[in-house]
């Protein structure tokens, strides 16, 4: 099979996604944010760093269940959807821009990066970004995130089990995404996305993207954060149940920070 190439995604990456971006995500999530704040409640977690919150999914999730949630993400446009949602609550929350890679803002009980953000980065930098989170827990610190499973997406047909054609109708406004991807030996998981925006009657827009992610095996995360100044604490399938290397879609991993990361 020819290997994809993958880059780190640029700050613009999801600009074009942002407006439809809950519409499509807010029930899919629900998941998720249940089995993070589980693992939070569960190491006694006051306040979390989100350096990936995109529109909120997890922000608001968390502190609609009492924890301090401050807010990062590199993209201007899923953070005004996550200001405007803001709006609507009585709490102050903070958003920021930031890049996970550097953004250093404090010593937190917890830092999350979920719903596959990390692949958004090169190996690589996702290291680099191991680094900075590390530097932005305490001493003991937890650092929870989540990440399609290489081992799962290789065996048999298991990558159409991500073909998706997403459709939701707002008033007047209809949107559908469909997509479909592929995978190779080296993680890279490649997806091709048509989507379609209509409004009344109009001219309906079709909007053809593609974009790369890199996936990983447990045992390759395992690695990576020992490296990085973390232990691993679980592995789990997304809903917290038992962690099983080719049969869960996606890795949720519980890390703690066991020394300081100095460079
Ligand atoms: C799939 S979305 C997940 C957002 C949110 N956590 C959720 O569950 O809905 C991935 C997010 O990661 C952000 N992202 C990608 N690279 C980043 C980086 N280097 N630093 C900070 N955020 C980044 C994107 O802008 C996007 O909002």
């Amino acid at each position: 099979m020819k290997q994809s190439s993958h880059a780190s995604a640029k700050a613009s990456h999801y600009n074009k996604d942002a407006k439809d971006y809950d519409a499509f995500n807010e029930a899919n999530s629900q998941v998720i944010n249940k089995t993070i704040e589980k693992i939070l409640k569960k190491h006694k977690v006051k306040n979390v760093l989100d350096l990936t919150c995109g529109t909120g999914s997890q922000v608001f999730w968390l502190a609609d269940r009492g924890f301090e949630v401050c807010g990062v993400d590199i993209n201007a446009n899923m953070l005004k959807v996550a200001k405007k949602r803001a709006q609507k609550t009585s709490y102050k929350i903070k958003f920021l821009k930031g890049d996970m890679r550097t953004t250093k803002l404090g010593l937190y009980d917890a830092v999350i990066t979920i719903f596959n953000a990390v692949g958004h980065l090169t190996k690589a930098d996702f290291e680099k970004a191991m680094k900075n989170i590390n530097r932005n827990l305490k001493a003991g610190g937890l650092y929870v995130f989540d990440i399609n499973n290489l081992n799962y997406l290789l065996k048999g047909n298991n990558i159409t089990s991500l073909t998706i054609d997403w459709q939701t109708i707002e008033g007047n406004y209809k949107s559908r995404a469909i997509q479909y991807s592929t995978i190779d030996q080296s993680g890279i998981l490649a997806s091709y996305t048509t989507s379609y925006s209509q409004k009344g009657n109009s001219k309906p827009k079709i909007l053809e993207q593609s974009q790369t992610l890199q996936t990983y095996s447990a045992k390759q995360l395992k690695e990576m954060l020992q490296r990085n100044g973390f232990k691993v604490l679980g592995q789990y399938g997304i809903d917290g149940t038992k962690f099983i290397d080719d049969k869960s879609d996606r890795i949720l991993m519980v890390a703690k920070k066991n020394r300081e990361i100095l460079t």
